[in-house]
């Protein structure tokens, strides 16, 4: 596996696999990897000649507040999980490569999606992660770039980035990977004790109430807030529960079955987010 941290050997690397006709999945994270990354990278090996996995923890999509310093940082496990999954490059970028000191901003943004459901409670996080997104692709010039469901909003954000912008890269996303319990993974478990988790895991079963009262015809949504609610861990304070249409990502004015359940919420000081199909 190359190891890259610079940009412009890795543009090298970029432009030697183009000129041999080879595509490129890839993958962008944070680190501190879990199964649901896990399946990210193995997919994008079906997708690709070549998969490369970027870890840069992107100081523009936290807030001041926010847990920036304490975010989970695992950088040896994480080369080893790639390494195990036969990634073939990994671009660890520093601070101050992603954000030139002095540099003039350049802003993408999605402003009808990105202050909207998360982005209400965290007003320049999806700024961050589409800014941070865009210039990644430009070093990597990927064929795929593949996200999780987890981060719904995210991944729609991102895909409506790309479609606007008409860049050739075809958006993938994967199903949500959970505990038996049903908890989404995440890298901010790492915050949780195992009664937390099990705690959190009530958002995920109440979410599945939710969605089989829509299949039983239910489309009033006091009345799913109100199952959401009675189902949910007293330890979670929500933030939101956002019934949108999966086409749009706006609300949706009637709820049925094809729609999308957003959800985040406070345990302690830890945010969880989940969404499901309906
Ligand atoms: O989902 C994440 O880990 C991040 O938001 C991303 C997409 C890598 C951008 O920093």
């Amino acid at each position: 596996m190359d190891l890259f941290y610079d940009i412009e050997p890795l543009r090298d690397y970029v432009f030697n696999l183009k000129d041999k006709n080879q595509t490129i999945a890839y993958v962008p994270t944070m680190g501190a990897l879990h199964k649901g990354h896990e399946s990210l990278i193995s997919y994008a090996k079906t997708l690709a000649d070549k998969v490369i996995v970027s870890i840069f923890v992107n100081p523009t999509q936290f807030s001041p507040n926010e847990d920036f310093q304490e975010y989970p940082r695992s950088f040896q496990n994480d080369k080893s999980i790639c390494m195990d999954l036969d990634v073939s490059a990994l671009f660890l970028p520093e601070d101050s490569t992603i954000y030139p000191p002095n540099a003039l901003l350049t802003q993408v943004t999605v402003p009808e999606l990105s202050t909207r459901y998360c982005g209400k409670s965290r007003p320049h996080f999806f700024t961050g992660v589409t800014n941070v997104v865009i210039r990644l692709f430009n070093i990597i010039l990927p064929d795929f770039a593949i996200f999780g469901e987890k981060d719904y909003q995210q991944y729609f954000i991102i895909k409506t980035c790309i479609q606007n912008l008409f860049l050739p890269i075809t958006i993938c996303s994967l199903p949500t990977i959970r505990e038996p319990n049903g908890l989404a993974l995440s890298s901010r478990n790492h915050y949780l004790s195992d009664t937390q988790k099990q705690e959190a895991s009530s958002i995920y079963k109440s979410l599945c109430l939710a969605k089989q009262s829509v299949s039983n015809g239910t489309q009033d949504r006091t009345s799913l807030d109100r199952l959401i609610q009675t189902h949910l861990s007293p330890s979670i304070d929500i933030d939101y529960i956002a019934y949108v249409d999966s086409n749009s990502l706006l609300p949706s004015h009637t709820i049925k079955p094809g729609n999308r359940i957003l959800f985040a919420g406070n345990l302690n000081q830890t945010r969880l987010i989940d969404n499901i199909a309906l």
